[in-house]
């Protein structure tokens, strides 16, 4: 038996027990003829105690232990003297009588603590040893128990697990895909899945009628806090469903979810965002709802009043920082410097602010009348003490974008962007396409089986532009959670839609003719959704980026540094797999 407990269980009542404990020395002090030393493993930390008066050889030998050493001890439990309240087991102590080293370690090159000293790079190097800190420990836990739930909450649908292959062709869904060359087949290669979406698709066709997996999914496209280049989807697909019916089922996952794992209850039905006013309103698709300062459009006061800059503007937007009137020109400055960096584009901002008499104060005084400034001030509903940033530009949908960021900005600034605090929504109606400069056609704006609103269809062959999908995204903090769709299940439409995205039907038939072959025999109406795990993980654990919930995730250039991967291959396997390597500059 290497182990009576873990060193996470011992409390007061069990003070005069004989016990073994295992684990790795986290931290000695020597004082006077005692040592003490912390005993981790993945439970706790339990204080062990070495007395030199009692065992002189045993205190010499817990005196040479190092730093992450594995070691096992028996003794007795006894009440501590000095109680540390901020651990569990801290009313007790082991009087050790045996040690007994398990393995040895290398001093650790970070400490292995909550407030390690340890840099990025070095913490992804020596992973293994990181996920020994607690902090990282927990957000794996969470990552576990929400995939229990989620096995709970979807079993208790009626939906059953299904695997799909990794190694399958390529699935349009917008970014690159990862490559597989295959062996047997040379010259050929399988594509990874960025997600399962035709796969589940053809569950419904076989009559599965509710699918679930929890789906690891590979996109090569540019990191991001919330994105990996392998993540993982909470994937489902249900039969005969139309939107609401979806919604409702995955708004009950969400609750459940939040309600198990964080104890909130969120009783409401979630807010339902037409897709067109989530950008007119916020200039994103994911809106953060937790704070208001929604945009408002100034082109009607504005305009034609001598100020150039604006007179030019194909649309003049603003917020409304409520009680920040204080900003200095410092602070003002810095925001104007914020939204001109390259990654943002702004060319500049106005700011007005409500002064305690009521009249507003603005950059651009010398073009605008008190008048019409006020007139401003009351589109915002803003009052004294109140502060009005505004952008504009000769882009609507750029300039808005600048102004979410804005916005966003202004939202950390003010202490606004609570991680305890949640603001759920979907957005819904998406346009089915958006326009590419890169291929020069239209592309999917969320994937090529997604369905149009009925009532859309008729604009297919008229404006396709102006076709709505009938999509929804769910958006929690700003942050996009899940996405899905009712799908194609008529060939001849499928085929139509392919049409549109510039297929010739011989191509769209290499590609997915598997996909609409299916749909001649019998294909029910389906739809469904996908929630991206490591995301909703990262939520309720309120992280900053999704690495810190995967085990061994890439850094930002897309490699595991602790695996050296990718890495070159060596030439009896580029032989085999009849590859050449040929590095252009
Ligand atoms: P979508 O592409 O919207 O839809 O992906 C679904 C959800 O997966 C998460 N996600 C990611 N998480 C981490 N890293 C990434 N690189 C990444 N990309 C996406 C997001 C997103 O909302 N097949 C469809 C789903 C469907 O229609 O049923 C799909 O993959 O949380």
């Amino acid at each position: 038996m290497y182990r009576s407990h873990t060193c996470g269980e011992l409390r007061i009542s069990d003070v005069s027990k004989q016990v073994t404990l295992a684990g790795w020395v986290q931290r000695s002090r020597k004082m006077g003829g005692m040592t003490f030393i912390d005993l981790r493993d993945r439970y706790g930390i339990t204080q062990l105690v070495f007395n030199e008066e009692v065992n002189a050889d045993l205190c010499e030998q817990a005196n040479r232990l190092g730093r992450e050493y594995v070691i096992q001890v028996t003794g007795t439990v006894s009440e501590r003297f000095s109680k540390n309240s901020h651990i569990p087991t801290g009313d007790i102590e082991i009087i050790v009588s045996e040690l007994n080293v398990l393995n040895a370690a290398l001093t650790p090159p970070f400490t292995i603590e909550d407030n390690t000293d340890g840099g990025d790079d070095i913490r992804m190097k020596y992973r293994y040893l990181d996920l020994r800190r607690t902090a990282v420990r927990k957000n794996l836990e969470l990552r576990h128990k929400m995939t229990i739930e989620v096995r709970k909450y979807l079993d208790s649908k009626g939906f059953i697990e299904v695997e799909t292959p990794l190694l399958i062709g390529s699935t349009p869904e917008g970014a690159r895909d990862f490559v597989v060359p295959s062996r047997m087949n040379p010259g050929q290669f399988y594509a990874l899945p960025q997600s399962p979406q035709t796969l589940k698709q053809l569950l419904m066709v076989s009559g599965f009628d509710r699918y679930f997996q929890i789906a690891k999914c590979f996109r090569d496209e540019d990191l991001r806090a919330d994105r990996q280049p392998e993540f993982t989807q909470i994937d489902c697909e249900m039969s005969f469903v139309k939107q609401d019916d979806v919604i409702e089922l995955f708004e009950g996952m969400a609750k459940y979810l939040f309600k198990e794992l964080r104890g909130v209850e969120l009783t409401e039905p979630f807010l339902r965002m037409p897709w067109a006013d989530a950008m007119k309103y916020y200039g994103s698709d994911k809106p953060d709802l937790r704070f208001g300062m929604k945009f408002v459009e100034l082109m009607d006061i504005m305009k034609g009043h001598g100020f150039s800059v604006f007179d030019n503007a194909a649309y003049i937007g603003g917020i409304c920082a409520e009680g920040a009137a204080h900003y200095t020109r410092k602070q003002l400055d810095a925001l104007t410097e914020f939204v001109k960096r390259p990654q943002i584009g702004a060319k500049g901002m106005v700011y007005a602010r409500i002064e305690a008499d009521g009249n507003v104060k603005s950059s651009v005084d010398k073009f605008y009348t008190q008048e019409v400034l006020q007139e401003m001030k009351a589109a915002f509903g803003a009052k004294p003490g109140d502060l009005i940033l505004i952008l504009s530009g000769d882009d609507v949908m750029k300039t808005r974008k600048q102004l979410c960021e804005l916005r966003l900005e202004m939202g950390n600034q003010l202490g606004l962007r609570d991680k305890n605090q949640f603001a759920l929504l979907w957005v819904v109606d998406f346009p089915m396409f958006e326009w590419s400069d890169e291929e020069g056609r239209l592309m999917a704006m969320h994937h090529p089986f997604t369905h149009p609103k009925e009532e859309d269809i008729p604009l297919l062959d008229t404006d396709p532009a102006a076709v709505r999908a009938d999509a929804y995204d769910m958006v929690c903090n700003g942050i996009e959670v899940g996405g899905g769709s009712i799908r194609i299940h008529d060939a001849q439409l499928q085929g139509k839609m392919f049409e549109i995205l510039g297929f010739t039907p011989e191509k769209a038939q290499e590609q997915f003719g598997f996909l609409m072959n299916a749909f001649k025999y019998g294909a029910p109406p389906h739809g469904g959704l996908a929630y991206g795990l490591d995301r909703w993980v990262s939520i309720f654990a309120g992280l900053d980026s999704i690495r810190d919930c995967i085990a061994f995730p890439k850094n930002n250039s897309g490699r595991d540094v602790m695996l050296d991967a990718p890495s070159v291959i060596d030439q009896k396997q580029l032989d085999e797999l009849n590859l050449l390597i040929d590095i252009k500059e």
